[in-house]
């Protein structure tokens, strides 16, 4: 991996662990302020999904302070994709923006600010792999706006099927809601936070 970018991951992955001690330790925190990131392993599984798909349109809906753009970045960089990402607290925007600098990625990912259900309406297809990571309950909305956009074969990926607990009876209604659909083909993955990824197999 490019020393640029694995030194800004390193640097993330550090300020990760802090924020999962103090969540685990029970105390209040406002996630505005926390990375909330993905972590290595689906941000992993993603970089390699992209390129054994050879993707070449990313999306990201929830791209907080930038921790797996920079992994879906490396990825696009390999196989000369682009990646768009959102996020709507300000100061998330600014520091994912300056974390994608560092590592170089910033010309290869592209983070726009505002709220993900109108920018999700304005993205052209066809996109190759999406990843879900915004506030859970409009999974649903995103999953249903972006499916018509995903070229045959690619794949929407959605994280905390299974954890936090708290969120755990609205993702099962998402996995219900995606696994309906007759164009997709749906697994969970027991990687990271519980990925369902969902392949479209067909218009
Ligand atoms: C779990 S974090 C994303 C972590 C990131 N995907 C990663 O793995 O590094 C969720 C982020 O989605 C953002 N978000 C939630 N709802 C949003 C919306 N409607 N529009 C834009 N951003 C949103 C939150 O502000 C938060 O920073």
């Amino acid at each position: 991996m490019d020393p640029n970018i694995k030194t800004v991951i390193a640097e993330l992955d550090g300020r990760i662990a802090k924020e999962r001690e103090r969540m685990s330790s029970g105390g209040s925190f406002n996630p505005d302020d926390f990375a909330l990131a993905a972590g290595p392993h689906s941000a992993g599984l993603l970089n390699l999904l992209i390129r054994t798909s050879n993707a070449q349109s990313i999306v990201e809906v929830g791209t907080s302070i930038g921790y797996t753009a920079l992994w879906l970045g490396e990825a696009a960089r390999a196989t000369g994709g682009r990646v768009v990402g959102m996020e709507k607290i300000d100061s998330k925007h600014t520091q994912a923006l300056d974390n994608l600098k560092r590592a170089g990625l910033d010309d290869i990912v592209e983070v726009r600010k505002g709220d993900a259900k109108e920018i999700v309406k304005a993205i052209d297809g066809p996109i190759d792999v999406a990843f879900l990571d915004a506030w859970k309950d409009d999974y649903f909305d995103y999953f249903d706006t972006l499916l018509p956009k995903m070229r045959v074969g690619g794949c929407i990926v959605a994280d905390n099927i299974t954890f936090p607990e708290s969120v755990q009876e609205l993702m099962k209604r998402y996995q219900a809601h995606v696994r309906a659909k007759p164009n997709v083909r749906s697994h969970f993955l027991s990687v990271g936070s519980g990925l369902e990824m969902s392949v479209k197999t067909g218009d």
